[in-house]
């Protein structure tokens, strides 16, 4: 049965199956934007999670697979605006959510988050990201225009000091002509220049395909960390983050590729996540971040380069960086010598 995902608040995911009607209406009630003490014991959702968690209909498979591994799953009632018609889904801390045992040894040294920024910081709001929080995130800027980033990026590779973006960001712009950030902080931004641009050689402007660019810089402060490179397709359900353009977190949950198109099928190099509708949007070019399932620390991988929404805003369109791990490593090999 197809799946698809919702995201209820920052710390709350939820999986439903399709052609749960019920679970559509009660969806539709839940004020997901503005959930209190109130709303949740009545409109929306009854019990708390501890700590931030997916949530999906206890029958779902990744509950069986959680269960199997003696996680601890927290069961919540979802109840419409009357408190009438409950549901209860099953959810479970993102702390249990494991990754792929990696045995190159490079990915011990990427995709380490600074949850309380660089330099320590407090968030401004619960959504808010701090500088240095994901400490691979940058902005690429034409250099006449210093204030408005072009798009974000994100580092990829110290040796080659590449950074990875979309092909629609720097399709046809010079290299000398673009510099790159790694803080927006107008009073720490210490602007880099840009030595290489690697556009596509097949990206396809109309269809989005290979929609995909890396960028060699002329250095990276020391600070900065590798975001992880994918080596295997994202798994299904699996949590991963956005930022938006006003620094804002989003969550993003991989639903079935199936889900990702009205009509048709994706080419293989989009990627889709779900969102939730009238969100903030990611930044044109950011990475999807997601916690690989399969390592005990919290390391994460670039999966995708965010290029527009699909399916009227519920779905947000990514280049697959999967698919191009190659290409990848092809030109940052180049990278290494400029
Ligand atoms: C959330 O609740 C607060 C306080 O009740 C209210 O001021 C605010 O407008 C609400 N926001 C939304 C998005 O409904
Ligand atoms: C909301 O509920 C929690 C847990 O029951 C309680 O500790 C907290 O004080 C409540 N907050 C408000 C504003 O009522
Ligand atoms: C979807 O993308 C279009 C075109 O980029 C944009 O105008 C629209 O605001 C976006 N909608 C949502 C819900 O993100
Ligand atoms: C991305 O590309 C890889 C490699 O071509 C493919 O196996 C995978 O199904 C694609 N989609 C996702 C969501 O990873
Ligand atoms: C990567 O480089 C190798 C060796 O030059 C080449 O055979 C291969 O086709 C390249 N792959 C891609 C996807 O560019």
């Amino acid at each position: 049965m197809a799946t698809f995902l919702f995201v209820l608040n920052t710390c709350i995911l939820y999986t439903k199956s399709d052609g749960t009607e019920k679970l559509d209406e009660l969806y539709a009630e839940t004020d997901s934007k503005n959930i209190t003490n109130a709303s949740l014991k009545c409109e929306g959702i009854e019990g708390r999670v501890a700590e931030c968690s997916e949530c999906y209909t206890c029958d779902h498979e990744a509950v069986a697979r959680h269960r199997d591994l003696k996680h601890e799953i927290t069961e919540l009632k979802l109840n419409d605006a009357n408190c009438g018609a409950s549901e209860t889904i099953c959810c479970i801390s993102q702390k249990d959510l494991k990754f792929r045992e990696s045995t190159n040894a490079d990915r011990l040294s990427c995709g380490r988050s600074n949850p309380e920024g660089y330099p320590r910081a407090l968030r401004a709001s619960i959504r808010s990201v701090l500088q240095g929080e994901y400490p691979w995130r940058a902005w690429i800027y034409y250099w006449q225009d210093p204030n408005t980033p072009l798009c974000a990026a994100t580092y990829i590779n110290k040796e080659g000091r590449t950074l990875l973006t979309s092909a629609s960001c720097v399709e046809g712009r010079r290299a000398d002509a673009l510099i790159v950030r790694f803080n927006r902080d107008p009073e720490r931004y210490h602007p880099v220049s840009v030595r290489r641009i690697d556009v596509h050689e097949h990206y396809d402007k109309a269809t989005l395909v290979n929609d995909i660019a890396v960028l060699s810089v002329e250095s990276v402060p020391p600070w900065m960390q590798r975001a992880c490179l994918p080596i295997e397709p994202v798994l299904l359900g699996t949590a991963c983050i956005a930022v938006s353009d006003n620094n804002l977190y989003l969550n993003q949950v991989v639903p079935r590729q199936s889900k990702c198109k009205e009509n048709g099928i994706l080419d293989n190099s989009l990627m889709c996540s779900a969102t939730l509708k009238d969100d903030y949007i990611p930044e044109l070019g950011g990475g999807m971040y997601c916690l690989d399932e399969q390592s005990n620390a919290n390391i994460y991988t670039v999966y995708g380069v965010y290029l527009t929404n699909s399916t009227n805003g519920l779905a947000a369109l990514y280049t697959n960086v999967t698919h191009f791990s190659e290409w990848i490593i092809n030109k940052t090999e180049k990278h290494r010598n400029i």
